[in-house]
């Protein structure tokens, strides 16, 4: 049966149950949703939303007074499981207090059959179980609890429903547009194959219309998302297709800035760097996950691309502009990970000097290869490379902003700063996070602002 006919047929029912809901409930109740991880996720907990408001709940952000809470949880690290845990834990006084509050889990945590078992024995608070792949089936588990039934659980599988669900978005300026869903790459300490399944591209036409109506609505920066952005279009047959959706966006009338992310450095091609560098609108910034500096972790994590692979990408790149802002993802501790493995990852972040990385100490992922590796590398060597490598990255990003000063950059100012009062955030073209004297009257544009000082984590500057 036809794909999209089966994703229509959905969203009927799921319109026709969401009556029933607004029926029962009324227009009073509140909902609160909480999402944790990447911003597929995020984008995900959105969906949610759009599902919530079409059964006539309205939001809120103090869980105390909601009438159903919704966690959208993460499982990539065994830390982000444990806070879900505790927070659902927590939310047993909750529900001792409001005996009709519904509490439902989402996400990536629960499509792992495991996990669902373990909420269900041991977090009786816990009303319905949904899988990543299942969001359609949100409205039905809602229906039975308010109906009285005791646990409900769906962690069925590929159900892109996803891409035609209504979202209620938490930005007025800022969205996140999914191009696809799940991964095939299986990096062998990566738990999101597994829970998100194999890869689905959206139909380049239905991106460009989604991008077209949010621009017209006012919104100035879209972030293209996906596991890996570079294989968009493959299981349509239609490989490398990344850099003609990204041109395609690129044509749409408006003042809007174009991101997108991740970008797997196997498949990062020089057609993709040559689009970048050709299409006014798309951000002159790359987040290109090295992970390794050791090429021999970096064939025991399936990566499928060596160290100096990944070099002659960012040569490429610099070739045609040196200061081209770079950020990556990094993992420390992969089993076995010897001090010469680690001083490899020094290496590379001091050759590229990236403007900023996002690094993680490996955590173990039970059903993933690397969860079966040996590992003799002891807890407290692997934190301690963790802490020389934010030490290194720190003079890295303090040297590397000077470059920005006395120069202009065009910032999108999304709040008011946390750190100084009367001056506002915002992230200029390169991802760099930008502050300057201002209030929120600015929040949401874009503004030209000449960079004056330079710190590890930002630029200051005035507003031209
Ligand atoms: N698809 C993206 C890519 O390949 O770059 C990554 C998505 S993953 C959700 C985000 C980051 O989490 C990864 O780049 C990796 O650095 C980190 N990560 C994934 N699994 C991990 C694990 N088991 N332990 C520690 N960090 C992990
Ligand atoms: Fe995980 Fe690798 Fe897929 Fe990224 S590309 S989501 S790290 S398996
Ligand atoms: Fe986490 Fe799932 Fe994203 S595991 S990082 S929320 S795809």
């Amino acid at each position: 049966m036809c794909y999209n006919y089966i994703v229509t047929i959905k969203l009927r029912r799921c319109i026709d149950i969401l009556s029933k809901i607004r029926n029962i409930i009324g227009d009073s109740k509140l909902a609160y949703v909480r999402s944790f991880g990447c911003q597929l996720n995020i984008s995900d907990g959105e969906k949610i939303k759009g599902l919530l408001k079409n059964a006539g709940y309205r939001f809120t952000d103090d869980e105390t007074k909601a009438d159903l809470i919704i966690l959208n949880t993460c499982a990539v690290r065994e830390n982000a499981e444990d806070r879900v845990f505790g927070i659902v834990g927590s939310m047993k006084k909750l529900k001792e207090v409001k005996p009709s509050l519904i509490i439902g889990i989402a996400g990536c945590m629960t499509a792992q059959s495991h996990i669902a078992e373990k909420i269900k024995k041991s977090y009786p608070q816990v009303d319905f179980v949904v899988g990543t792949s299942a969001l359609s089936s949100i409205p039905k588990l809602l229906l039975d609890c308010l109906n009285g039934q005791k646990f409900g659980v769906d962690i069925s599988e590929y159900d892109d429903f996803s891409a035609v669900a209504e979202q209620v978005r938490d930005s007025s300026f800022k969205a996140s547009v999914p191009i696809m869903f799940g991964c095939n790459n299986f990096c062998t300490y990566c738990i999101v194959p597994y829970v998100r399944g194999r890869e689905r591209s959206r139909k380049a036409d239905d991106i460009v219309a989604e991008v077209k109506g949010l621009v017209q609505n006012g919104y100035k920066e879209i972030m293209l998302l996906g596991q890996n952005v570079n294989s968009y279009g493959n299981d349509s047959g239609e490989a490398n297709s990344f850099p003609k959706l990204l041109r395609a966006v690129n044509d749409i009338d408006g003042d809007f800035i174009i991101r997108f992310m991740s970008s797997h450095p196997k498949d990062a091609s020089e057609e993709l760097i040559d689009t970048i560098f050709e299409c006014d609108k798309v951000a002159k910034h790359l987040h290109l996950p090295l992970q390794s500096g050791s090429s021999d972790v970096l064939q025991r994590m399936n990566r499928r691309y060596t160290a100096e692979k990944y070099l002659e990408i960012v040569d490429y790149i610099r070739s045609k502009d040196p200061a081209f802002s770079l950020t990556t993802d990094l993992i420390v501790g992969f089993p076995n990970e010897t001090d010469d493995d680690f001083q490899a990852t020094l290496d590379i972040i001091k050759r590229v000097k990236y403007d900023n990385i996002y690094s993680f100490i490996y955590s173990k992922r039970t059903g993933t290869k690397a969860a079966e590796m040996p590992d003799f590398t002891p807890d407290e060597v692997k934190s301690q490379r963790m802490r020389k490598l934010l030490e290194v990255q720190r003079e890295i990003s303090s040297e590397n902003y000077r470059r920005f000063i006395g120069k202009k950059m065009r910032v999108l100012v999304d709040d008011i700063s946390k750190k100084r009062e009367g001056y506002v955030s915002g992230k200029s073209n390169e991802f760099i996070i930008v502050e300057f004297e201002g209030d929120k009257s600015l929040i949401g544009q874009f503004v030209d602002v000449e960079i004056t000082d330079a710190m590890n984590w930002a630029v200051m500057g005035r507003k031209i």
